[in-house]
């Protein structure tokens, strides 16, 4: 099987599959792809949530600007710097910042923060993950120092987008800031979640497929978690398996990207990123945010956390080893 020319309908055929064996196969021959390009090595990522303000008002997002039950925090830049030090001290190569679309973290804002982060670590990776901007936003951040971006697509189908977002926001415009960055020459990250409400299998079929143009060099796909406090918080949860099948069929067609064991992935099962480096996950991004700001950065409910020292490091990367794979603290830029 070559899934890089699956037919639409053998995708379909994959995705609402419900046999037991054809998902182990598919499992191995993620794997396989993963192997061919990676080895067993998984990347580990510093991620730190420097704000939880948001403009957007995002369905399922525990961050929307309407729930007003959430109490908000903004990390000073000394704070930033702080855990980008603690981050570095314990080895990270990489650090994510990523933020609510906070109106606050305007371009200005923004760049200072990456240049201060670029001083002070020359040689580290930069992952930035602050919504929708313009093109020259973009590219005053990468100018600055970024690497590499992350913004989910969240749904490739404009019927589905609709139904996840109010009004003010289409996937027209994610793709177009997508392609932007791609452009600017950032490392670019895609994704979206699984079984989000009213998700069809056309809608995952249309994902990958978008994933496959944009052919972008990370991809995040998580579970769907409903938090109490938005529109979707009496919704189901999205399924693990049907989760990992996606991982999956994005390794195979997408063999070189870096896809992360996601934090949503590790809160449905409590082996859910080992079961996500089984299914072709290669990257984990543990979070070095101050406990008394990660607990309210609260994207769904339960969130998974573990601690932020070297003991916790210690912890994963033994979770790691026990499930057959080897922690990486090299930068792990993409492939080409
Ligand atoms: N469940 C799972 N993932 C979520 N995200 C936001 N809200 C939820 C939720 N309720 C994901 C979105 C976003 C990323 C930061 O977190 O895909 O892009």
């Amino acid at each position: 099987m070559r899934a890089a020319r699956l037919s639409d309908r053998n995708l379909l055929r994959l995705i609402a599959g419900v046999d037991p064996d054809e998902n182990e196969d598919l499992f191995a021959l993620a794997r396989k792809a993963r192997k061919k390009h990676y080895g067993n090595g998984v990347y580990f990522r510093g991620l730190i949530e420097i704000t939880n303000y948001c403009r957007n008002d995002c369905y399922y997002c525990g961050l929307r600007r309407s729930n007003a039950k959430l109490e908000r925090y903004r990390l000073s830049l000394e704070e930033i710097l702080a855990c980008c030090r603690a981050g570095d001290r314990l080895g990270y190569k990489t650090f994510v910042l990523q933020g609510g679309d906070d109106p606050q973290l305007n371009d200005t804002r923004a760049v200072e923060i990456i240049t201060a982060v670029r001083r002070e670590f020359p040689g580290h990776a930069l992952t930035l993950s602050f919504g929708e901007r313009s093109r020259e936003s973009y590219a005053a951040f990468f100018a600055a120092g970024g690497n590499r971006y992350l913004l989910r697509h969240e749904s490739a189908s404009e019927e589905h987008y609709a139904r996840l977002h109010p009004p003010d926001m289409n996937p027209a415009a994610r793709k177009e800031c997508l392609r932007n960055l791609k452009d600017i020459g950032f490392q670019t990250g895609a994704g979206f979640m699984v079984g989000s409400p009213f998700q069809t299998p056309e809608n995952l079929l249309e994902d990958l497929r978008f994933l496959e143009e944009l052919q972008p060099q990370m991809i995040g796909i998580g579970p769907f978690i409903p938090h109490k406090d938005t529109p979707f918080g009496g919704a189901g949860a999205g399924s693990l398996i049907l989760t990992l099948k996606m991982v999956a069929l994005a390794r195979i067609m997408l063999p070189k990207a870096l896809i992360p064991a996601t934090t949503a992935l590790g809160t449905i099962a409590p082996d859910g990123w080992e079961q996500g480096l089984k299914a072709g996950a290669n990257v984990i991004m543990p979070n070095l945010t101050p406990m008394a700001a990660r607990r309210l950065y609260a994207l769904y409910d339960n969130k998974v956390s573990a601690g932020d020292g070297a003991e916790t490091l210690d912890y994963l990367a033994d979770r790691i080893r026990t499930a057959g794979f080897t922690p990486e603290m090299g930068r792990g830029d993409a492939l080409e």
